[in-house]
C-alpha cells in the first residue's frame, strides 16, 4: 500500500465515521431540522470535499450532485404509476436516489406507485453512506419505499434488468475507449463512454434521466457518440443547467430519453437549437489555425505568425508583427480571427477581429480562422458586427457551454438577413 492509500482509505473511514455519528439517531434527535437538511444534502459533498484530496476525487470521480439539481433531474418521477424499480447504477453517497426518494413521496402515499430504490457503487464506504442517509430519509418521511444498497462495478451489474428509470451521474474523467467501441477511439470522456455502455444493456421502454458534461451536447468529437445515443434512446430536448456546482467547472446538462427497441427508426433529433436560414458557415470557411507551437518544428521561411495573446477585440491588424518560422499551411488576409477560449458568462462569446495583413500568416491553433467565401473585407466586418450581438451570444450560449468554441459552433451561427442590407 502507498502512502497515498493509506491517506485515502482514512478520508474514506472519516467520512463513514461523520455519518455514523449523526445518521443513527433518531430524525427527532438530530437538533436542528438544518441539521437534518444538510445530512440529507449537501453534507456528503461537503465532506468528499474535506476528506478527499481533489485528485483523488478526480480519479475516482467523486462529485455528488447538488440537491437542487438532483431534485430537477428525479422531477419526473413524481408523475409515476404503477410499479417502478430507480437504479442509480453509480450512486456515489446517494444523493440522486434521495431525490428520487422525495420525488417519489406524493404518488407512494396516494397509493398510485410503489416504488424500490437500488444503487450501485464502487467505493464501499460511499455505498453504505448512500444506505444510512436513504434510511434517514425514509425515517423522517416515513416513506414506503424499499432501498437497495450493493458495492460494485455499476457498469456489468445485474441490477439494470430490472430497473424502469435510471438516474445518472457518471464520472466524468477521460478513460480509454473500449477496444470494441463504435463512435469513438483513445481516451474519451468517462460519461460518454458510461452511458453508452449502459444504454445498450436496459430493456425497452426504461426512463433514463442523465446529467452530462456539455462537450457531449456540443462538441464535435461527440458527434458519433450522439448519433450512437440517438438510435438507442428516444431523447427529449437537452436542457441546460449551467455549471455542476459553485466549486466545479463544468458546465453540465440533463438528458432525458426512453431506452428504445432497435428496430425502431430513430425520429429525428437535435442535440442543439438548429438554424433554419443561411448561417455564418455558409458565408465563411471557419478552421482552427494549424499551427500548435509546441509541436510544429521551427522550419521553414520566416512567416507573419499570429497568436491569441494581446487580442486586439473588434479591432483590425492591418500588419502581424510576429514572426516565426513555419512550413506548414498559410491564412492570407482578408480573414476574421476568434480566440477559442469562451465562457458562458463572458460578455461577449465570440470576440473577434480582422486580419487585413494580405501575406500568408500562421496562425496558432488557439484562434478559429474564418475566410470569407465572397466579400472580402467588407463581409468580414459585416461578420464583427454580427458576432458583437446579443443574438449571437445568446445563440452561443445555447449552443456550446464548454469553455472552447468549436468550429460547428461557430459555423452554426444565424447570418441575419439584416447583415445583407448593411453594406
Ligand atoms: C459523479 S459521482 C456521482 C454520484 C451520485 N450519482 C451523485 O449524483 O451524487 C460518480 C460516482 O461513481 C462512482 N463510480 C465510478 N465508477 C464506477 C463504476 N464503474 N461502478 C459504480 N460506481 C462507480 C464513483 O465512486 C462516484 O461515487
Amino acid at each position: 500500500m502507498t502512502g497515498d492509500d493509506d491517506v485515502l482509505t482514512a478520508a474514506l473511514a472519516e467520512f463513514v465515521q461523520v455519518f455514523d455519528d449523526v445518521c443513527d439517531s433518531n430524525p427527532g434527535c438530530l437538533g436542528s431540522a438544518g441539521t437534518l437538511s444538510r445530512v440529507l444534502n449537501g453534507q456528503a459533498s461537503t465532506e468528499v470535499r474535506r476528506l478527499v484530496p481533489l485528485d483523488e476525487r478526480r480519479r475516482l470521480g467523486a462529485f455528488f450532485t447538488p440537491h437542487e439539481l438532483a431534485d430537477k433531474l428525479a422531477d419526473p418521477l413524481r408523475r409515476v404509476q404503477g410499479k417502478v424499480t430507480v437504479l442509480d447504477p453509480c450512486c456515489g453517497a446517494g444523493d440522486l436516489l434521495l431525490a428520487a426518494a422525495r420525488a417519489l413521496e406524493d404518488p407512494v402515499r396516494r397509493g398510485n406507485a410503489s416504488a424500490e430504490l437500488a444503487g450501485v457503487e464502487i467505493v464501499d464506504e460511499f455505498s453504505r453512506v448512500a444506505l444510512m442517509r436513504f434510511e434517514l430519509l425514509s425515517r423522517t418521511l416515513e416513506l414506503n419505499v424499499a432501498g437497495r444498497f450493493n458495492v460494485g462495478d455499476g457498469l456489468t451489474a445485474r441490477d439494470l434488468d430490472n430497473a424502469t428509470h435510471l438516474l445518472l451521474n457518471p464520472p466524468f474523467a477521460a478513460v480509454p475507449s473500449d477496444e470494441n467501441c463504435r463512435w469513438a477511439g483513445g481516451k474519451v470522456n468517462g460519461a460518454a463512454d458510461f452511458l453508452a455502455r449502459t444504454v445498450v444493456r436496459l430493456k425497452a421502454g426504461v426512463e433514463v434521466h442523465a446529467i452530462l458534461p456539455d462537450v457531449l451536447r456540443s462538441g464535435s468529437r461527440y458527434r458519433r457518440w450522439r448519433s450512437f445515443i440517438t438510435e438507442r434512446l428516444d431523447l427529449d430536448t437537452p436542457e441546460p443547467t449551467g455549471r455542476f456546482d459553485r466549486w466545479t467547472d463544468v458546465d453540465v446538462f440533463i438528458l432525458r430519453g426512453l431506452t428504445r427497441y432497435m428496430t425502431t427508426d430513430p425520429s429525428p433529433y437535435e442535440w442543439g437549437p438548429s438554424t433554419a436560414g443561411s448561417t455564418v458557415g455558409d458565408r465563411f470557411d471557419v478552421s482552427v489555425g494549424p499551427l500548435v507551437d509546441y509541436r510544429s518544428p521551427q522550419e521553414g521561411p520566416h512567416v507573419p505568425y499570429l497568436v491569441a495573446k494581446n487580442f486586439p477585440v473588434w479591432g483590425t491588424i492591418a500588419a502581424v508583427e510576429r514572426t516565426r518560422r513555419f512550413s506548414g499551411r498559410l491564412h492570407q488576409g482578408p480573414i476574421v480571427v476568434i480566440p477559442r477560449t469562451s465562457r458562458p458568462d463572458d460578455p461577449y462569446r465570440a470576440r473577434a477581429a480582422v486580419v487585413s495583413d494580405p501575406r500568408g500568416i500562421a496562425v496558432e491553433n488557439h484562434l478559429l480562422v474564418l475566410k470569407p467565401r465572397h466579400g472580402g473585407l467588407t463581409e468580414c466586418r459585416r461578420l464583427l458586427r454580427r458576432l458583437r450581438s446579443q443574438p449571437v451570444n445568446d445563440w452561443l450560449d445555447q449552443v456550446i457551454r464548454c469553455r472552447h468554441l468549436t468550429v460547428s459552433a461557430v459555423g452554426s451561427i444565424p447570418w441575419s438577413p439584416d447583415e445583407d442590407r448593411v453594406r
